[in-house]
């Protein structure tokens, strides 16, 4: 694809459009009122995979609990997943929690605010560095995310851009003395005008400078890309119970929540036998359903109470009561089917 550097001209005139957009009506973000590059790292990651709605209350928790780097690189892991429960993408935050260490051990605690040793710490790749080196150190560099492809497709009217098309793009109209705002500008802009499936062009300030505008295609761009197929799957769940405890265990650190508390996905009777205890009754709980970006599951709880000595856990293992869930950090289909467990053994049905 031939690359068409702009004109001086063009790139004023779609700066200018999207900043005095973004002065006008930028949302009040609580990241945006902060100059703490540390805070806006945070913000950064959780608005990789998170809609900003979802965010902000969970963005205000965290800087209340961890409230600079080095609350965050002491506190303990468990701590740390749990205040990212519900969050998803559970990586991002074990990523976090390293790298603030990192930063404590070997930067002297000070956020980097070059590019190259932003990207060298764990989970910040090249959107993260972007957007933390030009919000938090006015760096001159882009940060491109799924907003902006959008933009950028339209407003050169690209179906499918290629990863390096977009670097390059962005980095030319990064504005040299707002490249922080600039970004935002962008991202903001995407999602509240340039948005997916009901962009508002009639009110868009640059769009005489769109080429999908003039060209009738702004709803094919970009492309859709080859639909990444879903697997549907379906997983038993054994909610092991012995004297009104019940059994959770730490998943794998690589994989599908990696690293988090969850039932065991055993053969009921195996589990109950690897602990010494003999299966007395079941009771089926509801299915849950989850949607994980490529994997629709579906939870087939079983509850298997059990008799026989008390077991201990070992390790990797705990053996939890009813009022014991909310203190480990359970991802969302695992706290309904917690919930559902201790509504039995409250006398409710299931
Ligand atoms: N998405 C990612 N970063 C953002 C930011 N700083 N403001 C709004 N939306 C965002």
């Amino acid at each position: 694809m031939k690359y068409e550097p702009l004109s001086p001209s063009e790139a004023g005139a779609l700066r200018r459009g999207l900043l005095d957009l973004y002065d006008r009506a930028a949302r009040d973000l609580p990241w945006r009122r902060e100059t703490d590059p540390y805070r806006i790292w945070v913000s950064e990651i959780m608005l990789q995979q998170t809609r900003v709605e979802t965010v902000i209350r969970y963005y205000e928790r965290w800087v209340e609990r961890f409230p600079d780097l080095e609350a965050l690189a002491s506190a303990p892991e468990d701590e740390v997943m749990k205040a990212w429960e519900g969050l998803g993408y559970y990586r991002r935050a074990r990523h976090l929690h390293g790298a603030a260490q990192v930063v404590r051990d070997r930067h002297d605690g000070e956020v980097p605010g070059d590019l190259m040793t932003l990207r060298s710490l764990p989970g910040v790749g090249e959107y993260t560095a972007g957007a933390v080196a030009s919000i938090a150190f006015g760096v001159v560099a882009p940060a491109v995310d799924g907003n902006v492809k959008r933009v950028l497709a339209r407003l050169f009217d690209i179906p499918r851009p290629t990863a390096a098309w977009l670097r390059r793009r962005a980095e030319e109209l990064v504005d040299p003395a707002r490249p922080g705002d600039w970004n935002q500008s962008l991202m903001e802009f995407g999602a509240t005008v340039c948005t997916p499936r009901a962009p508002r062009c009639a009110t868009c300030p640059v769009r005489t400078h769109c080429a999908a505008h003039a060209a009738g295609t702004v709803l094919e761009r970009p492309a859709p890309s080859k639909r990444a197929s879903v697997r549907q799957t379906e997983i038993a769940i054994v909610v092991l119970e012995h004297e009104g405890r019940v059994l959770l265990t730490r998943r794998p650190p690589d994989g599908l929540l990696g690293g988090l508390w969850a039932f065991p996905e055993e053969a009921p009777d195996e589990l109950a036998g690897a602990y010494g205890l003999e299966p007395v009754g079941r009771l089926e709980l509801p299915v849950v359903r989850h949607r994980f970006t490529h994997i629709d599951a579906t939870y087939r709880p079983v509850v298997v109470r059990t008799s026989g000595p008390t077991p201990e856990a070992g390790p990797g293992a705990r053996w939890v009561d009813a009022s014991d869930g909310d203190a480990l950090a359970l991802p969302v289909a695992q706290q309904k089917i917690f919930a559902a467990w201790r509504a039995t053994e409250s006398g409710e049905a299931a």
